[in-house]
């Protein structure tokens, strides 16, 4: 059992030209353990992705602490996988190349690079497509390349920042109830950023909703709505369920208010 715990964490970006420094997260703090899958949603510019990257270990926080495990985060480590928006893989090389990339930058030898590829490959759906090059491929197969990719390198944690955004929205579903099925079948924390409500509500075991300027958490919601999709095996149920539906209606409230305050805010300035 794993634990990445985010303590009371800051960060202000400095101000561009003469402008005021920009305090992207104020007092934040989280905690994410082996098993869950947490979600943050909120309106654009609430410090989703700063978080992100911060757990991620990209950029170091301006005051609080991060740490894995009860150590510091210091930088980017092999223990904590990202999934991008947009796919990150090597267009010159082949799918089942791209997955065992992360590994060959570790040292790890042919045959069991090969052997963790091809397991992986098969849990994301790609097991008949190991030597297509990654132009050949939809978007959505892309992502699970870069799904596949991320799980090869066995990390304890994955970061995934909107990697569903791109996506039409059947291609969006099945991928959702992708993730949904590698979460019951591997021990990791998961940690997911997107802006639509629906899908917030489907994946997540907790939902961090996210307010701007300060971007800081204002509201956390325990959720089991994947869990019974994993028990039910149908997502349109669920997703079409009254309780769902309740749900959804209080965070479009909130997120509704704040896209509302901060349209208000441009057109004041
Ligand atoms: N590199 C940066 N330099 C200055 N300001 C930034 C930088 N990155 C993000 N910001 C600002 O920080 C705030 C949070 O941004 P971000 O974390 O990207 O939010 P989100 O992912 O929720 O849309 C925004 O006001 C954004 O403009
Ligand atoms: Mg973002």
């Amino acid at each position: 059992m794993q634990t990445l715990t985010v303590s009371d964490v800051d960060l202000v970006y400095p101000g561009h030209l003469d402008g005021a420094p920009i305090s992207a997260l104020k007092g934040v703090s989280l905690e994410v353990k082996s098993g869950d899958f947490v979600v943050a949603l909120g309106a654009s510019g609430c410090g989703k992705t700063t978080l992100l990257n911060l757990m991620a270990g990209f950029m170091a926080p301006s005051a609080g602490k991060i740490t894995l495990g009860g150590r510091p985060v210091t930088g980017p480590g092999a223990e904590r996988g990202v999934v991008f928006q947009k796919h990150a893989l090597l267009p010159w090389l082949n799918i089942i190349d791209n997955v065992e990339f992360g590994l060959k930058l570790q040292g790890v030898d042919a045959r069991t690079r090969r052997e963790r590829a091809v397991k992986n490959l098969a849990l994301v759906g790609l097991e008949d497509f190991h030597k297509q090059m990654i132009y050949h491929l939809s978007g959505g197969m892309q992502q699970r390349v870069g799904i596949a990719r991320a799980l090869t390198c066995d990390p304890a944690m994955l970061l995934m920042d909107e990697p569903m955004a791109a996506l039409d929205a059947l291609t969006r579903e099945t991928v959702q109830e992708l993730l949904l099925k590698i979460w019951q079948q591997t021990d990791k924390m998961y940690f997911f950023i997107t802006h639509s409500v629906e899908e917030a509500l489907f994946l997540g075991s907790r939902l961090i909703v996210m307010s701007p300027r300060p971007g800081r958490i204002t509201h956390t919601y325990d959720l089991d709505f994947n869990r019974r999709f994993l028990a039910e095996g149908n997502s349109r149920a669920i997703k079409s369920s009254r309780d769902f539906i309740e749900m959804r209606e209080e965070i479009l409230g909130i997120i509704y208010g704040d896209e509302r305050a901060g349209a208000k805010e441009r057109l004041d300035a």
